[in-house]
């Protein structure tokens, strides 16, 4: 079979072919590199993995052929928590927060993700369309071939859906494949201020089935300023009831058991971490729950890393993302979050990178099409300006991405 795409003499090239399963502490260090390796793409796939003499024989007169002798090539990365839709930005807290103000006090002053709430619900469905793209072709451009987007700026039933509906729209015109998390308990919205419960009510009652044909997952703002543990449970019944798939955002600010709640109720995720309860981590270690470490936060809001080292020696699961949203972490550079990674999470870079693709794929139960090179899942690749794996989260604060291959297709 002719081959429409040939990539050949990558430096290294990235396959994490293997066992598919998320990868766990040595596992993390498997990343089946192929020095001079080649692959071909046939339509939407990965056609062959191999050497010269394997793949080179695929290539016929109308095979587009890119020369990788001095790249690292690898799958694309899976941004597997990113809040992307949004209107607005909020610099001014940014400068706030330099000045001494802390996350939490800005969010109960209604600022923080209410600010958001108000620019997003007043704006058009062509204006976040609009914006949507735009930030979509960034995270393409460095490197991002599959994203989970968050609801979570609407608070009502209807900006809720039709934030799932914009998602879906931006998903089938973008090349980024997205995934939709309903969050509608992301915050309390203004007009339910003096009663919460009542706001979870109509979340549980009236948002979720209806967010049921529009997304894949359900998540919830567990911590202090947001919702309770409690609060949560009654979240992950109904939404398991309903067939979502679960994720969490637990201890970011302090360990109320979510990430343990989370693993009972057989969450793909949860993310943050930075505060975990004894036990938490031992948990989601026999769930198979991934923990998604969202390093650009700390770095942003100054607060202290998560001992990613525990996590990765109790046998968790770690992926990486970007977090992207305007309060907590301005950025969509899944490089940047690599670097941050292996500084202060101490990460090897070639854990950092099985954390950013294959893991992170499992993040989002998408791992049987994404996040490793092998025959049949989709060509989404990344060529690098890099020589080696390390020297990409090394030279830090750049683009390293010379191109992007979405589904077969040379998009940057
Ligand atoms: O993941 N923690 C809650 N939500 C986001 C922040 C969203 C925002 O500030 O707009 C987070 O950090
Ligand atoms: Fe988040």
């Amino acid at each position: 079979m002719t081959a429409d795409l040939v990539i050949g003499d990558a430096r290294q090239l990235v396959t994490l072919h293997g066992d598919p399963g998320p990868r766990v502490r040595e596992g993390l260090r498997d990343l089946g590199v192929i020095e001079g390796g080649w692959v071909a793409t046939r339509g939407e796939t990965i056609l062959a993995v191999g050497t010269r003499a394997e793949i080179k024989p695929l290539a016929g007169p109308r095979t587009r052929q890119i020369d990788a002798s001095d790249a690292v090539v690898m799958p694309g990365f899976v941004d597997c928590h990113t809040h992307a839709l949004f209107a607005g930005t909020r610099e001014a807290e940014w400068v706030e927060k330099i000045e001494g103000k802390s996350y939490l006090e800005i969010l109960r002053s209604g600022g923080g993700i209410l600010s958001t709430v108000r620019a997003t619900r007043a704006a058009s469905r062509q204006q976040l369309l609009s914006i949507g793209h735009r930030y979509l072709d960034e995270m393409l451009r460095y490197g991002t071939t599959t994203a989970e987007v968050k609801t979570g700026y609407g608070l009502s039933t209807q900006d809720e859906i039709r934030m799932l509906e914009l998602i879906r729209e931006l998903d089938t015109e973008h090349p980024i494949d997205l995934v939709p998390t309903f969050l509608g308990a992301h915050a309390v919205p203004p007009e339910h201020r003096d009663d919460p419960s009542g706001y979870l009510d109509e979340v549980i009652e009236v948002m979720l089935p209806q967010a049921r044909e529009l997304a894949e997952f359900c998540d919830i703002f567990c911590d202090e300023g947001a919702f309770s543990l409690d609060d949560a449970e009654r979240l992950f019944k109904a939404a398991s009831r309903l067939g979502f798939g679960i994720k969490i955002h637990a201890g970011e600010f302090r360990a109320l058991g979510g990430a343990a709640l989370a693993a009972r109720y057989g969450a793909v995720s949860a993310d943050h971490l930075d505060h975990l309860a004894p036990g938490e981590a031992e948990a989601m270690a026999r769930a198979g729950t991934v923990g998604v470490l969202l390093p650009a936060v700390n770095f942003n809001l100054r607060l202290p890393y998560p001992d990613a080292r525990a996590l990765i020696q109790k046998g968790v699961p770690i992926a990486l993302a970007t977090d992207f949203n305007p309060g907590s972490a301005p950025t969509y550079s899944m490089p940047f979050v690599l670097t941050l990674a292996c500084l202060y999470l101490r990460l090897h870079p070639v854990e950092a990178i099985v954390a950013a693709t294959l893991n992170a794929a499992h993040a989002v139960a998408r791992a049987d099409r994404v996040g490793s090179l092998v025959p049949g899942k989709q060509a989404d690749l990344l060529v690098l300006d890099s020589p080696t794996i390390a020297h990409l989260p090394y030279l830090f604060a750049r683009n390293p991405i010379r191109h992007v291959i979405k589904r077969g297709r040379v998009v940057v």
